[in-house]
């Protein structure tokens, strides 16, 4: 069905942000299988990278028609066949102004930004980007190794001229080979971190309430240890990491509860996404000792500010939602959409598009 688009010339409408540049979208469509006609583009949200995360937060926890987007989008998308946007919320309210769309793509791999219930009532699919799975996979391993290593706590005391060979966990520390890696949920980003950790030789517990064994096992993940038991991998785990995604069901997911299941000498750490922990219950599991330390990449409130309870403890690590961002995942994600576009127009692969179970292709 999406053939089409490479066979008639058709208007696409870009509308970028300070994350990504619009020549590089405008390039990546242009060399795709899609017959660029006409091209409009258009800026959302503030011109530096820096103003971003308060919007960015503001747009994952809200809904589409809460953020203001440029008032030319309503006009320009009457003639659009295709439309892509990075960070910029696509409402029901402007789907509904379009008269001829045929695609809407989206340069993120959440789809939070995007009414995808209006464009399934209009019938048209709505395609993401897997781009940072492996930015986010990488960057935890990292984590667990800094977090249980003391790597960064020993370069800070370094820099204040302080030469430091016993921390707070010196008496239990092992190798990560030596250790038992907890994964909560195995999608795009967990199942890497999974992959890699397999490839380390660490034995690794994963829970996943929609995944079965067997689909692992046909990723080639068999090896792992699959669980249905969470209590189970909370109560062995030396490191817990979470890979959930933040919806209405996974808010505050984690809390006091689970971490009063965890060893005390295990650590936790969560890239996902802030809305899925309950913060609070993290101060009192660290306060109470529940558990060893915790490493953390996504926050309840981002920026953090000088009086988030969190800073400045020996036994956490704390990086500013850095995980995803290298530049082959971020800025040329257009270009990887792109190629997941023609496979879908080449080939025919309709799961690639979010809403393929609900539309008739
Ligand atoms: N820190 C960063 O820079 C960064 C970058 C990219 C993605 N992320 C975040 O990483 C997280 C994972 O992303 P992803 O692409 O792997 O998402 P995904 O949707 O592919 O995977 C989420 C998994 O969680 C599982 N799940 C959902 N509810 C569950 C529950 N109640 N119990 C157990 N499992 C459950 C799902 O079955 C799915 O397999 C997301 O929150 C995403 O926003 C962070």
């Amino acid at each position: 069905m999406l053939n089409e688009l490479s066979l008639n010339p058709q208007n696409v409408l870009l509308i970028t942000d300070a994350n990504v540049d619009i020549e590089v979208m405008k390039d990546a469509v242009l060399k795709s299988k899609i017959n660029c006609g006409r091209i409009d583009t258009l800026f959302f949200g503030p011109a530096n990278k820096e103003d971003f995360p308060e919007l960015q937060l503001k747009i994952e926890t809200g809904h589409p028609e809460d953020v203001e987007i440029p008032s030319e989008a309503y006009e320009l998308i009457k003639d659009a066949d295709v439309l892509m946007v990075h960070f910029c919320p696509v409402s029901g309210k402007l789907i509904e102004k379009a008269e001829h769309l045929k695609l809407i793509m989206t340069n993120r791999g959440g789809v939070e930004h995007i009414d995808v219930q209006a464009a399934t009532s209009r019938n048209i699919p709505v395609v993401n980007c897997i781009r940072n799975a492996d930015a986010v996979g990488e960057f935890v391993i990292g984590l667990m190794i800094d977090l249980t290593r003391d790597i960064t706590l020993s370069h800070n005391l370094l820099q204040e001229g302080k030469w430091k060979r016993e921390y707070y966990n010196s008496a239990q520390q092992k190798t990560l080979g030596n250790s038992t890696v907890g994964l909560i949920g195995l999608g795009n980003v967990g199942s890497v971190v999974a992959k890699k950790l397999l490839a380390l030789g660490v034995h690794t517990i994963v829970y996943d309430k929609f995944v079965s064994y067997e689909s692992l096992v046909k990723k080639g993940l068999g090896d792992l240890e699959y669980t249905e038991d969470l209590d189970y991998l909370l109560g062995t785990a030396d490191i817990v990491s979470l890979h959930l995604r933040y919806v209405p069901a996974t808010e505050k997911w984690f809390r006091l509860e689970h971490f009063r299941k965890m060893r005390k000498d295990a650590y936790f750490i969560n890239s996902a996404r802030g809305g899925i922990l309950d913060y609070g219950d993290l101060v009192t599991a660290l306060d109470e000792g529940l558990i060893a330390g915790a490493a953390l990449d996504v926050f309840d409130r981002e920026p953090l500010g000088d009086d988030y309870p969190l800073l400045h403890r020996e036994n956490v690590l704390l990086t500013s939602h850095l995980a995803g961002t290298t530049l082959d995942s971020i800025a040329l994600s257009p270009y990887i959409l792109t190629r997941d576009i023609n496979e879908i127009i080449e080939k025919d692969i309709p799961d690639r598009i979010v809403n393929f179970k609900k539309i008739t292709l």
